[in-house]
This record gives structure tokens, C-alpha cells and sequence, in this order.
């Protein structure tokens, strides 16, 4: 995984700002329940998302491991963010109306760890909303994602029926679905060098020295080097806890 304390500096910068952001909050809403009082964000990095998951008589809590990213989050949250791991919430069992997570899972090996640690905070009728599937957002139909496509890792840490399956085995069952763009996430091949060289890719796609080499000389060959291509779709699941 990225240091996320180094991260934190250009991560709105590079994670596509305010648009995306807004885009992933206006989904995440869309799932969380009328009548929902209280949301944590699980994973909630700078708090860009998080400031936007605003409605009438609901509370928004963060909650960041990375003390970079909580630091900028505290900047915009408040004290409504706390440092801590999503494997070991600070919050009792059964407290919370709903859970959110966006972009975390596919980073972590123990993702099931998590998705057990969400169904413990929430109440009965609570709600776990996640990302899913998150690299295969990328679908291999740009030139630039044809060249990364054959080193993706298989069984992605977010992979949506292994996800599914942790949950239900925490009494949380499938139920709406939706999706946001991924504003400023289209690759452009030069970004994507330079994405390859820094270790960006490290959770999404697996090369030796050499077919990395040989995927930096595939994209500096491509057109148009600085044209981002088609932005990605992210999906997010809600998983609601039995009442
Ligand atoms: C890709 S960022 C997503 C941030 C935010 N949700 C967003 O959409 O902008 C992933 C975040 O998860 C945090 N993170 C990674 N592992 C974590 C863990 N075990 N517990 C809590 N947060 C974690 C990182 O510090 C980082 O801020």
C-alpha cells in the first residue's frame, strides 16, 4: 500500500478534487437509509468525501489510520474525525446507523477483517455502503488499460462476491446498488509511466522489473501521451445488517 502520509499532500490533487469527490458522496447518500442518524467513514483520507455526506439530522463521523490524511481531514471534518483502524473501530457494537467505505478494501489483504468490523458497529436495519471491484473499473478497452490489463492481480481484495460473502456471514445482506465516476481517473500513458515507476500499482497489478520495463515501453509508445482516456465507473454496494 501507498504511504498515505506522504500521500496525503497530493492526493486531492491527484484523485480527482472536488468533482469526484462530490460524485462519490451523492452515491454514497443515495444508499444510505431516510432516517439514518449517524454515518462513519471508514477510511475517510483528507475528508474531501466525507464533508460532502451531508443531510438534515445526520451526523458524519471520519475514521483514518494514516495520521496525514486525518490531519488534512480534521482541517475540513472537525473533530468529527478520529485515527484509528478499521480492523479496531473506536465505537461500540451496535451503535451506528450506517457505515461507509470508499476506495479502502481493494488495499487491504484483510479486507474481511473490516467488512466483520463494519457489521459490528452497526445497529439491526444499520447499513455497510462499499466500494467493490474497484481496479476492474478500469475495463482493458482503452489502449492504455490493454497494456496493464494481462498484470492484474486476480481476486481482488474488494472483489464483489468475496465481499458479499464476509458480510453475509456477518448478518449483512446485498441490497441496492450504485455507482459514481471516477472524475480525473482516466490514464493518460505518460501519467500512467510515471504511476508505473512510482509503485502506485503496487495492490492493483503485479510485474517483474522486466515486464514493467516492457509496459513503460508499450505506453511511451502510444498517441497522444498526455490525454487522459474515458474516466472510470466505480461501483458501490449497500449491505444492510439484519434487523
Ligand atoms: C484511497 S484512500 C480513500 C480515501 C477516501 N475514502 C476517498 O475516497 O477519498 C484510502 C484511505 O484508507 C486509509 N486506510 C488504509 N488502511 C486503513 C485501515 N486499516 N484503517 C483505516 N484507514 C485505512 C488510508 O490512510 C487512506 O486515507
Amino acid at each position: 500500500m501507498l504511504n498515505y502520509d506522504v500521500e496525503a499532500e497530493r492526493y486531492d490533487a491527484t484523485r480527482g478534487g472536488v468533482p469526484r469527490a462530490e460524485a462519490a458522496a451523492r452515491a454514497v447518500l443515495r444508499l444510505v437509509p431516510d432516517g439514518a442518524r449517524t454515518l462513519l467513514d471508514v477510511g475517510c483520507g483528507t475528508g474531501l468525501v466525507t464533508e460532502r455526506l451531508v443531510r438534515p439530522g445526520l451526523r458524519v463521523i471520519g475514521v483514518d489510520a494514516s495520521a496525514g490524511m486525518a490531519a488534512t481531514a480534521v482541517g475540513r471534518v472537525g473533530r468529527a474525525v478520529v485515527l484509528g483502524d478499521s480492523r479496531q473501530l473506536p465505537f461500540a457494537s451496535g451503535s451506528l446507523d450506517a457505515v461507509s467505505a470508499v476506495w479502502l478494501l481493494h488495499l487491504l489483504p484483510d479486507a474481511a477483517e473490516v467488512v466483520a468490523e463494519c457489521a459490528r458497529v452497526l445497529r439491526p436495519g444499520g447499513v455497510f455502503i462499499t466500494t467493490v471491484d474497484k481496479d476492474a473499473a478500469h475495463p482493458a478497452d482503452t489502449d492504455v488499460d490493454a497494456l496493464l490489463a494481462p498484470h492484474v492481480i486476480p481476486d481482488a481484495y474488494d472483489e464483489a462476491g468475496a465481499v458479499v460473502g464476509w458480510a453475509a456471514g456477518h448478518g449483512l445482506r446485498p441490497g441496492a446498488e450504485t455507482s459514481f465516476t471516477g472524475h480525473g481517473q482516466g490514464r493518460s500513458p505518460a501519467l500512467t509511466v510515471e504511476k508505473v515507476r512510482a509503485g502506485y500499482f503496487a495492490s492493483a497489478l503485479e510485474f517483474s522489473p522486466r515486464q514493467a520495463q516492457g509496459v513503460i515501453d508499450g505506453l511511451s509508445a502510444l498517441p497522444d501521451q498526455h490525454t487522459p482516456r474515458p474516466d472510470p465507473v466505480y461501483r458501490l454496494l449497500a449491505l444492510g445488517k439484519d434487523g
